[in-house]
């Protein structure tokens, strides 16, 4: 099995470590766009046109699937992706709104994402169809896939979003960036116990078993 792994940076090499993990045989080719990170802060047809060139290598490869490893490329692009390419499995991550809603007690949840997916259509429906009577939190972290990508994390300044929102009643924070994977137990270190902190790499294991 060929598995073809996409982010525009780190993000990927993440949830690849996951995908590694679980299918120990495959062969997984990563790629990412490092010259072109963030696509956060970049409009949707930069980050289609972005995503469409930079995922040939993995279409050329003939990879049973391709993750798309990336919540903002998803959010964004995976529609016209699969529109454009539609013999090749495209599989995409987004942020965990519908786990996250049968999580929660306090009905409040805290979505840490980029500009670009907190703003597509995308997630706005999946606010619609599973967020009804939930306060979702969505604090900017519009400069931490940057931080995270060059190493220059600002632990302080993370952590105070993570109490603000836990002090708010969060008490589910969804990890709606790949490169938020990098500082997961940061953050679940910043909670303190007082939110639970998800992340899709697991789901996304479980996407590939089903189909293929
Ligand atoms: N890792 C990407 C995501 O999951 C975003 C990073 C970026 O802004 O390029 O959304």
């Amino acid at each position: 099995m060929k598995l073809g792994v996409f982010d525009s940076g780190v993000g990927g090499e993440a949830i690849a470590a996951t995908i590694n993990h679980n299918f120990p045989h495959a062969q997984i080719i990563v790629i990412n766009d490092r010259k072109n990170l963030p696509y956060g802060d970049k409009t949707a047809s930069e980050i289609i046109s972005l995503t469409d060139e930079a995922i040939q290598p993995l279409l050329n490869a003939k990879c049973n699937a391709i993750v798309i490893a990336c919540n903002t490329a998803t959010s964004v692009a995976i529609d016209s992706l699969r529109a454009k390419y539609p013999s090749q499995i495209i599989i995409g991550i987004e942020p965990m709104v519908k786990t996250a809603a049968n999580l929660t007690k306090n009905r409040i949840i805290a979505v840490c994402a980029t500009t670009a997916t907190l703003n597509s259509q995308r997630y706005n429906n999946l606010v619609k169809e599973f967020g009804a009577g939930l306060t979702i939190l969505e604090p900017d972290c519009s400069d931490w896939a940057r931080m995270i990508e060059h190493n220059e994390i600002d632990s302080v300044f993370v952590s105070k979003v993570i109490n603000d929102v836990c002090t708010r009643g969060a008490d589910v924070i969804v990890l709606g960036c790949t490169h938020y994977n990098w500082i997961k137990d940061q953050i679940a270190l910043a909670a303190n116990g007082r939110a639970e902190v998800i992340e899709p790499s697991g789901a996304i294991c479980e996407r590939i078993k089903t189909l293929l």
